[in-house]
């Protein structure tokens, strides 16, 4: 230790200053004599991995830190979404029955797990250290899952919020218009993604960019957290659907760029295919070295695409042999005008053309389904007659 005097830190800046970090929230819950009791807890960490360990922060005073310790030493620890800020609130609060009207359920072990939080962490208490006015509580986990996909609670200067990844929450008010019409799509989204065991994503403009602003199913790569807010340049041979459907200055501007890199004829006969199936898919020989759904799944330079453009949209009855369909992609039209594209990435087994055939339907069919929805969601004016 120095000879220094230690120097005295004022509170509020102390709260301030470290007010700068955000963190998610999780509410600690146990059970004592069949009653639930917690706390909200915004310091909660994972700490080692072998073996598994957890950590947390209890005011040393705080009355519901008392209860949970008086209940034994199991814990568990609920992560919220960002929907569970209601939640958030009323488990922090000191009223005398903290839980209820929230839904959860009793395990196995006797933890409490909320219904709706996002991942439970079953614990069994490890150790309790002094951490000056706190408690270090560290938790051995016994059994931990999670329980959604929605985005966790975050908490920052006092406030609540959700997590949009970066692209997404670049400026961008075109994209924050698509949104409003991707999120009534969900539920078609989930169910089209279950139905043919597929990732399924809506894809929308962001100036110059195509960019993914929701997902649902199974990811194609599961190594990947979350593909949305991946961006790929709006450039030939993708966004075709959005060249034929947005407006005839963003035709021309496609078909010049398609121009330069695979000829005014193939150019102009891709959109016409793209026009007259109603969607775009990719087929792809099944051992080709980097396959379109490789590509565009990764960050990976665009000539890579340009070299695929050919397993672009060849008609489908006309291709001979198995079928490797890589994506399928169908526009959003609402009143006349395509708000965003639904793809459906993902079936790697060979396909016969009828089984190809299908699923090209399906997605059409999930897409005019979603315009529906968006329609009676009232999102677009006057829209339920333009259609
Ligand atoms: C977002 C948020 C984060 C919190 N984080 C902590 C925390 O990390 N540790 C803690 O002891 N209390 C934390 N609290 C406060 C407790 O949840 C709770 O308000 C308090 O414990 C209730 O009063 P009582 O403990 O005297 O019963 C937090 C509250 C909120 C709203």
């Amino acid at each position: 230790m120095s000879d220094q005097p230690v120097p005295v830190i004022d509170a509020m800046h102390f709260r301030r200053t470290l007010g700068q970090y955000p963190t998610g929230v999780v509410v600690i819950t146990a059970v004592t004599d069949g009653e639930v009791v917690g706390m909200t807890v915004g310091s909660f960490a994972s700490v080692s991995i072998d073996p598994p360990l957890v950590a947390f922060f209890a005011t040393s005073t705080s009355g519901s830190w008392r209860a949970i310790r008086e209940s034994g030493t199991a814990f568990c620890v609920n992560v919220l979404s960002a929907d569970q800020e209601d939640v958030c609130r009323q488990v922090a609060s000191r009223k005398s029955d903290k839980f209820e009207g929230i839904p959860l359920r009793i395990t196995e072990r006797g933890h409490a797990v909320l219904e709706e939080a996002l991942a439970y962490i079953e614990c069994e208490t490890e150790a309790i250290h002094p951490g000056g006015d706190h408690d270090i509580v560290v938790g051995r986990v016994l059994n931990l899952d999670m329980q959604g996909t929605t985005n966790p609670l975050l908490f920052f200067r006092g406030g609540y919020g959700a997590f949009i990844p970066l692209s997404l929450a670049s400026a961008d008010a075109g994209l924050a218009s698509q949104m409003r019409f991707v999120d009534v799509a969900r539920g078609a989204m989930e169910r089209l993604a279950g139905d043919l065991d597929a990732e399924v994503s809506a894809v929308c403009t962001a100036g110059e960019d195509l960019v993914i602003a929701a997902t649902a199913g199974p990811l194609v790569r599961p190594e990947m957290i979350t593909r949305v807010g991946q961006r790929w340049p709006f450039a030939p041979p993708t966004g075709a659907l959005f060249a034929v459907h947005r407006d005839e200055a963003e035709r021309r501007r496609w078909l010049t760029r398609a121009a330069e890199k695979f000829g005014a004829g193939a150019a102009t006969e891709l959109l016409e295919r793209v026009e007259a199936e109603g969607a775009v898919y990719a087929v792809g020989p099944v051992d080709s070295q980097a396959p379109l759904f490789d590509v565009l799944s990764l960050d990976v330079p665009l000539d890579l695409v340009h070299e695929h453009a050919a397993a672009y949209n060849p008609s489908v009855d006309e291709v001979t042999g198995e079928i490797d369909l890589r994506f399928v992609s169908a526009p959003i039209v609402v009143g006349g005008e395509m708000v965003f594209e639904l793809s459906a990435w993902g079936r790697r087994q060979p396909l016969t053309k009828a089984q190809a055939r299908q699923i090209i339907d399906r997605v059409k069919a999930c897409a005019a389904e979603i315009s529906t929805i968006i329609i009676d969601a009232g999102l677009v004016p006057n829209a339920a007659a333009a259609v």
